[in-house]
């Protein structure tokens, strides 16, 4: 089974800890679902710390060279005064901020860290680089740290060098962590590095992100005839900022509308000066420091700003710039393309990227006027909202979802219910069945609207299976406001445990499914629906139609433009020995799960959008496995090898795999490559991905590089396979090589 990996929050622990034992999260297959699992004694939570963006952010040159110049820096102009200078480090991951304070003469560091096992790399790292005796490490939370007791100081800090700063900036919680330690670890007047934070927005339109928000029944139903509670239309959605790689939406699909403005500052230091900033509101973490309690609440602001280009706006693009110095002098940006002071040779990263948010409702804008630009965070967000420049409002109530829609239905369960293509290939194949004669289906996935497709599409009865309660409701409003209530059922029950006396009709001529299931990692774990199909099929009649009726693994192999980072050791930093972090993780990719492990030639299989991280095709796309859903699940295990041509040059970083769901002999959708490509035997430079879906990477161990001269001799290396699907557990297992044919 493979292990939970959710990669875009930067450290998100998947695990709990009890007294004795340890849970990890996986997903079964066979049941659909997400199961605790007990580890065993050793489990040590390396596959975790293999999966969060400690190396991404360890192999950001850019953040390490600007946090060194600023440290560098601040130590000198407190060693000007005479002063000893202690350094606290909050979150010291490696032990890196620490060491650098140290190298550039700091007399003493403090550095503690609440995840346990990095506190104890850090430790070891700190002393294989011979600052044993000036770094005291901790492994606590600062806000439990006491300096006199844990390391002996009778004295507070007078430089604090720290990075706790998330896409959103603040959503790792570094106000109340920067509160406390303004309040009782750090000197009055002490230096901070950063030294303060700008938040900065800019209104878009774009229907490709807003389809990512509201369900457009435009793309859903043919003619256009689905209707929606109106409430869906006012629903604010969700208050969780969007995270994601900007970057890689074309001007096409982006359109921004106004001039970036800095709506909030945040100053760390108490003497900063801020002179270079041109932001209006300001909030200095010092001064907030004795109103722990009451800067829990809201605070809001508003800025104008200037319309460039006419348009609908659906929402702003926010990102944020550091000043890592008191005068502004180095300065640190997620800022995207079109607004980074280095343009194209910006900094690639993923541990932080930009965050989108969304409008109350679309707004049309003109160029030249003015628009008011709201901003309220409390200590763990930020929400915004646009409106006309006559129009201010006080506070903006912060997103919550009204409608039920937001709350069952990710932003990409949007984006996927909303994709044209999709929803045509649905009413086509559902079509097909209806003119074939068949007139009662039960439908199986989660979060639906096939029931209500095949309703539309002809189908006189429809079983609509739904385990989750609140989707049960929002589909049977939908149901009721569509005038369906007498065509559609809907069954609360798992499809793996429905018997002959749930099915109200006592047959079904097909069974229905996206298929799609919430808590599928992979695209592969939404063979569930195979599993599901095979329990009712014995159940209904004989010979009993699935949709879809197989499906087909795929995969193609892949040069990763920078992804190939997530997986690369470290090394050094900046001169700083870290190799005790990448032994850490060494071992446990090793282990990892998912991958075929005797023998194995990778070192991850994870989840990602691959369309966000842009590669380059090595091979055509092939047929890994097939699944025939017309048949039981069968009782062997399903083994495959073979090869794959290797047709342009390039590091083989990775293996991308996904899974075709074939609705008919004719009609197919994917959840990878959106089309063939190879046109006339040469690869398209570029790649088009389903962005909806998440595709499996393989990780390559040491990837190899091939030459353009390999491709012209007799032996053309390939990409030889070998995968095992296993009924029992619903597991799949890959394995991947680079060989000479
Ligand atoms: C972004 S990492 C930075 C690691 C390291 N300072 C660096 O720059 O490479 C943030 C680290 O802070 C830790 N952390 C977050 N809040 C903390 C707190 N209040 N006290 C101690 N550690 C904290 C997290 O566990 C994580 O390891």
């Amino acid at each position: 089974m493979s292990k939970v990996c959710l990669l875009n929050k930067r450290f998100f622990h998947f695990s709990r800890i009890s007294r004795k034992e340890m849970f990890s999260q996986r997903f079964s297959p066979t049941t659909g679902k997400m199961e605790w699992v007990v580890e065993d004694e050793d489990y040590d939570m390396r596959d975790e710390i293999a999966r969060s963006a400690y190396t991404d952010m360890l192999h950001d040159d850019e953040r390490n060279k600007k946090y060194y110049q600023a440290t560098i820096q601040a130590v000198k102009n407190l060693k000007v005064s005479r002063k000893k200078v202690h350094m606290l480090d909050i979150g010291t991951g490696t032990g890196l901020l620490a060491m650098m304070a140290v190298q550039s003469g700091a007399d003493r560091a403090t550095a503690c860290e609440a995840f346990k096992p990095i506190a104890s790399v850090a430790s070891d790292i700190v002393k294989k680089n011979g600052f044993g005796d000036k770094i005291s490490v901790v492994g606590k939370r600062s806000t439990k740290l006491d300096l006199e007791k844990d390391v002996g100081s009778p004295v507070k800090a007078n430089l604090l060098v720290t990075e706790l700063w998330d896409t959103e900036l603040i959503g790792e919680g570094a106000l109340p962590t920067l509160r406390d330690a303004c309040n009782r670890l750090l000197e009055p007047g002490f230096v901070s590095v950063p030294a303060a934070a700008s938040v900065y927005v800019q209104v878009f339109g774009s229907e490709a992100l807003w389809n990512m928000h509201q369900l457009n029944p435009k793309h859903i139903s043919e003619n256009q005839d689905l209707i929606l509670p109106t409430e869906m239309e006012q629903c604010r959605g969700t208050a969780s900022a969007f995270d994601l790689h900007v970057d890689e939406l074309s001007d096409k699909e982006i359109n921004i509308l106004s001039a970036p403005v800095p709506v909030l500052r945040f100053d760390f230091c108490n003497n900063s000066a801020s002179t270079k900033s041109d932001c209006i509101n300001k909030v200095s973490i010092p001064d907030t420091k004795d109103k722990s309690d009451s800067d829990k609440t809201e605070s809001c602001y508003s800025v104008q700003a200037s319309v460039e280009h006419s348009g609908i706006a659906h929402g702003v693009v926010m990102w944020w710039t550091l000043d890592m110095d008191v005068d502004g002098e180095i300065t640190l940006t997620t800022a995207p393309r079109w607004a980074h002071p280095d343009g194209d040779n910006r900094q690639w990263r993923d541990h932080w990227m930009q965050a989108v948010y969304f409008l109350k409702r679309p707004l049309l804008i003109q160029a030249g006027d003015k628009v008011n630009i709201q901003c309220c965070h409390d200590d763990y967000s930020i929400w915004f909202d646009v409106t006309p420049q006559n129009r201010i409002a006080a506070t903006v109530d912060r997103p919550l979802c009204t409608c039920g829609a937001h709350v069952t239905w990710s932003r990409h369960r949007f984006a996927m219910l909303n994709d044209r293509q999709r929803s045509r290939a649905f009413r086509q194949a559902l079509k097909q069945l209806v003119a074939e004669g068949n007139s009662r289906c039960l439908s199986i996935s989660d979060g639906s609207l096939l029931p209500l497709l095949a309703a539309k599409a002809g189908f006189d009865k429809v079983i609509a299976v739904e385990s989750s309660v609140l989707y049960q409701k929002f589909l049977r409003k939908l149901i009721n406001l569509n005038g369906l209530g007498e065509t559609i059922e809907v069954l609360d029950k798992e499809a793996a445990n429905l018997q002959a006396k749930d099915l109200s009709t006592d047959q079904v001529d097909v069974i229905l499914g996206e298929p799609f299931f919430t808590s599928a990692l992979f695209p592969w774990h939404n063979l569930y629906f195979w599993y599901a199909a095979s329990s009712v099929a014995q159940i209904t009649r004989p010979g009993v139609k699935i949709l879809p009726r197989g499906a087909t693994l795929k995969a193609l192999a892949v040069d990763f433009e920078d992804l190939w980072k997530f997986h690369a050791p470290v090394n050094t930093v900046e001169g700083f020995d870290v190799s005790l972090f990448d032994k850490l993780i060494e071992g446990s990719k090793l282990k990892n799960e998912g991958i075929n492990n005797e023998k194995s030639h990778g070192i991850a299989l994870e989840p990602h959008h691959v369309w966000e991280y842009p590669c380059r095709a090595l091979t055509q796309d092939s047929t890994i496995m097939t699944f025939d859903f017309t048949r039981s699940v069968p009782a062997e295990k399903i083994k495959t090898e073979g090869d794959i041509k290797i047709l342009s040059s390039g590091t083989l970083h990775g293996i991308v795999i996904w899974m075709e769901f074939h609705l008919t002999d004719d009609i197919t959708v994917t959840t990878g490559l959106q089309k063939n490509q190879e046109v006339n035997g040469k690869l398209q430079p570029k790649l088009r991905w389903v962005r909806h879906t998440k595709q499996g990477v393989y990780f390559i161990q040491s990837p190899p590089r091939i030459e353009d001269e390999a491709l012209i001799n007799e032996n053309i290396p390939r990409v030889r396979y070998c995968v095992g699907f296993e009924p029992a557990s619903g597991e799949i297992d890959f394995d991947f090589q680079l060989c000479a044919s």
